[in-house]
């Protein structure tokens, strides 16, 4: 059991970020991603419709022998997370949970700020989460799916990220929010660009705050792969293989990892 892989999916390959940051953090622990490119964005679809395909990818990823599920994906882990649990008996989180517990922790202030896709914002997932925690704290939140865009068509470190930084921000940051979560797996890339608009902006990256839960909860239950004197072994896998992919997988992963495998899910 320590030796099966951790099982990792998001809607395609923003989840990578998270991929990358449980990598680092686990470099022993063999790793089975699995992206679903072909029906990306999920974003701005219905709960019902994330439900059934985070379903399907659940059920695949317990087939290949996962010891535990990581939903990458904030727009899948505000949806189905809880619906998975029930329905599925291995460990599985999600990014928001992680995410609102580190913003309460490193909270500057009265209120946090959330940027995400527009089905986490109309979730109110963060919200929920946070006043899970600590009911006093007040949540700001806006959508920027503009920034998926930027970062897969490569305007990292641009003048588009910028203003499109100044747009989802602006007013955050005007209402005094100094802690603000990236809600969403392509946001951390942007980083730097939203220091550049706003230096002083405390930014969540939840990507490295899942991978500290998946160690805790590894250590916790006994399930560190100690065994393994190298790497990890990192399988790539998405359910549509494109050219773009193979460039996208460079600006989410960096690490030469494996080729992305296609497979179809049937259900
Ligand atoms: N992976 C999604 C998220 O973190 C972003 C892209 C999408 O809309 O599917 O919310």
């Amino acid at each position: 059991m320590p030796q099966s892989p951790i099982g990792i999916f998001d809607s395609g390959v923003g989840g990578l970020t998270v991929c990358r940051a449980i990598a680092d953090l686990l470099p022993q622990e063999n790793i089975i991603y699995f992206g679903d490119t072909a029906r990306f964005p999920y974003g701005t679809r219905s709960q019902e419709t994330i439900i059934k395909y985070s379903r399907e990818i659940t059920k695949y990823l317990i087939s290949k022998g996962v010891k535990m599920v990581v939903i990458a994906c904030n727009t899948a882990s505000a949806a189905a997370l809880d619906t998975l649990r029930k329905e599925f008996d291995i460990p599985i989180i999600g990014v928001i949970e992680s995410g609102a517990r580190a913003a309460c922790k490193r909270l500057k202030g009265d209120t946090v700020g959330v940027i995400a896709t527009r089905a986490t914002v109309n979730s109110c997932s963060y919200e929920r989460a946070i006043h899970n925690l600590d009911a006093s704290i007040d949540v700001i939140q806006n959508q920027a799916t503009l920034f998926v865009s930027i970062t897969e068509e490569g305007f990292i470190d641009t003048e588009i990220s910028r203003l499109a930084a100044k747009e989802y921000i602006e007013e955050i940051y005007n209402s005094g929010v100094r802690t603000l979560i990236l809600g969403c797996t392509h946001f951390p890339l942007l980083k730097k660009t939203i220091n550049d608009v706003y230096p002083d902006m405390d930014l969540v990256d939840t990507g490295i705050e899942i991978a500290l839960e998946v160690k805790n909860i590894l250590v916790e239950r006994k399930l560190e792969n100690k065994k393994n004197d190298d790497l990890g072994n990192v399988e790539l896998f998405a359910s549509d293989t494109t050219e773009t992919l193979k460039r996208l997988k460079k600006v989410f992963f960096f690490k030469n990892g494996t080729e992305i495998k296609k497979v179809i899910l049937n259900g």
